[in-house]
């Protein structure tokens, strides 16, 4: 695994460098296959949307690119709690991506059914690697508790699950969730943290900071075996972070 740790002094400035990110891994992508990229819900990855909406909605060859996701609440796809309809609203509904390109963890059905249709919908729309389907980008959120995806440290096990989807539910609300887990997140060619704001602080120094014993909670156990981990933090979220 190679880890990077950037540190952006704006969010403009690091959805800038994942756009770039977005561009230069499709230059890769061999004739006639798709750059497939996981989603994440989250209040950065929602700025991060806006901001492609708006300067490079364009410059992407979005007809060449797989959207999916790493979680999802299961509620419809128009309440204001899913994040597919986050996503619609802050990129899918600008850009000119066939619908065909989209595969949206359905929040609305029985989510032990769900998560072996995705399951299903993965191996048959992602490249395996090891049998297990290898996304060419998955972006990440972190919570202040370190959680990632839908993973959270009451249930971290899952983590290492040998299902690739995989239903739980949010520790306080009780809502059921549909997640990714580590074998299909650590399969990933890059992966992208998403971490922004001094809140978050606290976490990303137990995560990250040399100076302090490494955290053990969902977020820390992400390690692609074979791919990039980028951390994409904001000064705030950097604050303290002395290794680098
Ligand atoms: C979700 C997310 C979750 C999120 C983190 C960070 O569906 O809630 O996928 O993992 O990314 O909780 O969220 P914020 O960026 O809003 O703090």
């Amino acid at each position: 695994m190679n880890k990077i740790i950037k540190i952006f002094n704006s969010r403009n400035l690091l959805s800038d460098f994942f756009a770039k990110e977005i561009l230069k891994n499709s230059e890769l992508i061999d004739e006639g296959d798709f750059l497939t990229i996981a989603f994440s819900g989250g209040s950065t990855p929602k700025k991060v949307f806006e901001f492609i909406s708006e300067n490079y909605k364009d410059k992407i060859p979005w007809e060449r690119i797989k959207i999916f996701w790493s979680d999802e609440r299961c509620v419809p796809p128009d309440d204001n709690e899913s994040n597919y309809k986050m996503a619609y609203d802050a990129l899918i509904k600008n850009i000119s991506i066939p619908e065909e390109n989209i595969f949206r963890i359905y929040g609305e059905i029985d989510p032990s059914e769900e998560e072996v249709r995705y399951k299903y919908v993965l191996k048959g729309n992602i490249p395996l690697i090891n049998k297990i389907p290898s996304f060419d980008i998955m972006m990440l959120g972190l919570g202040d508790d370190g959680h990632t995806a839908s993973i959270f440290p009451n249930n971290i096990s899952l983590f290492n699950s040998d299902k690739i989807c995989i239903n739980t539910k949010h520790p306080e609300s009780g809502q059921d969730r549909i997640t990714f887990t580590g074998k299909v997140i650590n399969n990933s060619k890059n992966v992208y943290f998403f971490v922004t704001g001094k809140g978050k602080s606290k976490i990303v120094n137990e995560i990250l900071n040399v100076d302090n014993p490494n955290k053990i909670c969902p977020a820390s156990l992400v390690e692609p075996s074979d791919g990039n981990l980028y951390w994409l933090l904001d000064k705030g979220a950097a604050t303290g972070l002395k290794n680098i």
